[in-house]
């Protein structure tokens, strides 16, 4: 087993790679590079990219990449039942990766040493005057209006056919640890859990992917860190005077406690803005809930329009 550190990207097939440049943009992702007809997007971290879509007739989810820890870990990976050798990644950025199929058919990569790009500068508040905190003292606070500043990919959701042999596929090879599950009825009878990466004393974001074993196999959503707030709304305007599709929200999730907004994407892939989610080391412990905390809020709304 590894414990990978991160997801890296998803990746989709698209019909239209001006729609998707269009979309991309709006949503509040950078192009870092239009390469062979396949585009890769990056948010303001240094990645070199976390959205990769390739044209194709039809529309479709394709799978999602992981970030190993090291060169060795990537060699390590390669040994685990399914694993493809070390390769060559042919993309902006280089770097190796190793690829497997899921139980149900994705694609997962592991990736590692893609060459990293120099951060992109994003509007940052300077404090919130909370009201037992003032900590913004003398100066004005005008967030612009905009696209959301997407700062990275922060986790996937799949869903699929069976939750258990999915976990125990993603756990006994990439290490993930579970925040939260979720049973439907019985409390034995758990249907996904809140899987987060192992990295040690390190603070890891609450979920990094969810296998939802419930509903037909399919993709379900990928969500993309904001700076704060703001650029969540300001963001939230944008697309909606755009005219895009809105998915569901906005609101704060109690399970990862992170604010969403959830928009589509041309062809109906579910895709998230989030920000203020909760970090766990690895000594979190695994909780259990039933679905109607799963899919409460602290505040607004998580039902779909
Ligand atoms: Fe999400």
């Amino acid at each position: 087993m590894i414990k990978v550190q991160d997801i890296a990207y998803v990746r989709f097939k698209v019909p239209d790679l001006d729609k998707m440049l269009k979309f991309a943009a709006d949503f509040g992702l950078t192009l870092t590079a239009d390469h062979d007809g396949v585009l890769y997007h990056r948010g303001s971290d240094p990645s070199p990219y976390c959205h990769v879509a390739e044209e194709a007739e039809d529309a479709e989810f394709l799978g999602l990449a992981f970030e190993a820890a090291s060169a060795e870990d990537l060699e390590r990976a390669s040994a685990l039942e399914g694993a493809s050798a070390v390769e060559k990644i042919d993309a902006p950025g280089g770097g190796q990766r190793v690829r497997f199929t899921d139980p149900d058919g994705y694609r997962v990569e592991v990736v590692h040493g893609r060459e990293l790009l120099s951060p992109l500068a994003v509007p940052v508040s300077h404090g919130v005057n909370r009201g037992s905190e003032r900590q913004r003292l003398g100066s004005v606070h005008r967030p612009p209006a905009g696209p959301s500043s997407v700062k990275r990919l922060g986790h996937a959701v799949i869903r699929v056919a069976d939750f258990r042999r999915s976990e125990d596929w993603y756990k006994s090879r990439f290490g993930f640890l579970s925040s939260d599950e979720v049973y439907l009825g019985d409390p034995e009878n758990v249907i996904t859990a809140f899987m987060r990466c192992d990295r040690g004393a390190e603070f890891a974001d609450h979920h990094t992917l969810l296998c939802v074993g419930m509903g037909e196999p399919g993709f379900d959503h990928a969500a993309f860190e904001v700076e704060d707030i703001d650029a969540l709304m300001a963001g939230h305007d944008y697309l909606a005077k755009a005219d895009y599709a809105h998915h569901a929200g906005i609101g704060r999730h109690v399970l990862g406690s992170q604010i969403f907004d959830y928009w589509r994407d041309p062809w109906g892939n579910v895709l998230e803005h989030f920000t203020d989610g909760d970090l766990f080391d690895a000594s979190a412990e695994t909780a259990r809930h039933d679905p109607g905390t799963a899919l409460g809020t602290a505040w607004g709304s998580f039902v779909a329009n």
